[in-house]
């Protein structure tokens, strides 16, 4: 058979798909923009004849039935390596779990506690080698498609097809369903006054010829913005972001300095606007490679001057930062927010930062009132979950300066932190850290 012939005996409808699904499957789908909507957003049309399916995914783009409505839980148990604000919400009626990881070994880990008997994903259009490109994501994919009992993929002109270990071959794939929606694109908002003070102190840590990694919220993303006079900087990342195209396209990223894959921008999945996604479709200076070779911390300390930007919900007086839940009550993921960290400390010339606001406005409960609380706490809220460890931390910079810890004692974090915090909080957070002897 040639290319074409075995791309139609594969083909059939979202139905045919989803009749493939059985009682006690293990379900994976692809991360976040590459996830298959087509099928997921009908998986719950099978309610009645499965029982117990288990649905592995990571920060869905919609708030699909399965998940969403509770009478379906009999049927579906969603489990996720990231929570969306979807997950959030109906945490409560017990129809999804989160699952503890580091973004490099998400994979590995999760197929050695169970493997998945089906993968549901999308990709790009077939080329005349037989090649499709998964496109959005190698997070995790390919070693699930690699262990996975039956492959199925949505593919869909619209997704970009992206180069590195996205690329598969057709006869790795048992069927594909044929789709046309829009890729899932998520805002880019303007950043505040806040967000340009916190991107000039970074920019000013950014040197020349440094290889960048910007991770996920507010503001990694304003960053990007304020470091449009750097020269030759690179792209070593998980996320793949609006933000560095407009570098790209201003001159800024020119990955000639970097020492691991010159010439290449490389990162292990994409999520932003149709301006990026056009941006990456069919872009050789683009590697979209494996979560478990591009976020290994050994990996991402071979690059030189190594800066990883990332941000966090609350962090403590000793350094450890709740990146993940506000209490116990999950928010999103670690995602790579650890791996980053110590990676760039491997690297020489390597620096990790964390950067936050000083204060949040939240709610406070059974009320509509927000009130300003200091993210920069002397405990972390009971049951929040340690995302970066204090043995990892090294910079943190809020809009009041840039606290750096790495290698310093208890006392001086608490008086460098100090020094960072909002200026309303400091002599209450100094008086908290008296009464608990931290010193
Ligand atoms: N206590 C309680 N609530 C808090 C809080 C705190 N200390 N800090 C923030 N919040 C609230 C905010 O008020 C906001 O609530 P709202 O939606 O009701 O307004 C909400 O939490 C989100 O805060 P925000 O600062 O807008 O978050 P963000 O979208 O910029 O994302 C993280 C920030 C930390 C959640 C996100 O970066 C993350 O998940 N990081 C971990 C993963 C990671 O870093 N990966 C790295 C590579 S991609």
């Amino acid at each position: 058979m040639n290319i074409k012939e075995i791309y139609k005996s594969k083909l059939i409808s979202c139905e045919e798909a989803l009749n493939k699904i059985k009682s006690g499957d293990n379900i994976v789908s692809a991360l976040s923009p590459a996830e298959p909507r087509e099928i997921l957003s009908k998986l719950h049309t099978i309610s009645d004849k499965v029982r117990d399916v288990n649905i592995a995914t990571c920060l869905p783009m919609a708030d699909y039935e399965y998940f969403i409505n509770h009478k379906y839980k009999d049927s579906f148990l969603m489990e996720g390596w990231f929570y969306s604000p979807g997950m959030r919400k109906v945490h409560k009626n017990k129809t999804v779990s989160f699952i503890p990881n580091h973004l490099h070994i998400c994979a590995s880990k999760r197929l050695a506690h169970r493997s998945p008997n089906v993968f549901l994903g999308t990709a790009s259009t077939i080329d005349k080698h037989g090649f499709i490109s998964l496109s959005l994501s190698a997070t995790y994919e390919r070693e699930m498609i690699e262990n996975a009992d039956l492959v199925i993929l949505e593919i869909n002109p619209n997704m970009p097809r992206t180069f590195g270990d996205t690329i598969i071959h057709i006869s790795e794939v048992d069927f594909v369903v044929e789709t046309d929606y829009e890729v899932p694109e998520i805002p880019i908002l303007e950043p505040s006054e806040k967000d340009r003070i916190i991107g000039k102190y970074i920019a000013e840590m950014v040197e020349d010829g440094s290889t960048i990694q910007l991770g996920i919220g507010g503001i990694p993303n304003a960053v990007a913005a304020e470091l449009m006079n750097k020269k030759d900087l690179g792209i070593h990342t998980e996320m793949f972001t609006d933000g560095m195209v407009d570098l790209y396209e201003a001159g800024v990223i020119t990955s000639k300095k970097k020492t691991l894959m010159p010439g290449k921008m490389v990162a292990t999945f994409a999520l932003g606007t149709k301006k990026l996604y056009e941006f990456i479709d069919d872009n050789p200076a683009v590697n979209i490679l494996r979560g478990s070779w591009v976020n290994d911390p050994y990996i991402i300390g071979k690059n030189y001057k190594m800066v990883s930007i990332n941000t966090t919900l609350e962090i403590d007086l000793t350094g450890q930062c709740c990146s993940e839940s506000i209490g116990h009550m999950q928010f999103s993921g670690t995602g790579g927010q650890a791996d980053t960290a110590i990676g760039a400390q491997n690297s020489p010339g390597g620096k990790s930062i964390i950067a936050l606001y000083s204060t949040a406005r939240v709610k406070v409960p059974n009320s509509n009132e927000r009130k300003t609380i200091s993210k920069i706490v002397t405990r972390l809220a009971r049951g929040a979950a340690v995302s970066l460890s204090r043995n990892d931390v090294d910079f943190v910079v809020t809009e009041y300066g840039v606290a750096a810890l790495r290698g310093t004692s208890i006392r001086d974090r608490i008086e460098r932190l100090i020094g960072i915090a909002h200026p309303d909080f400091r002599e209450q957070l100094r008086e908290e850290a008296e009464e608990l002897m931290m010193w």
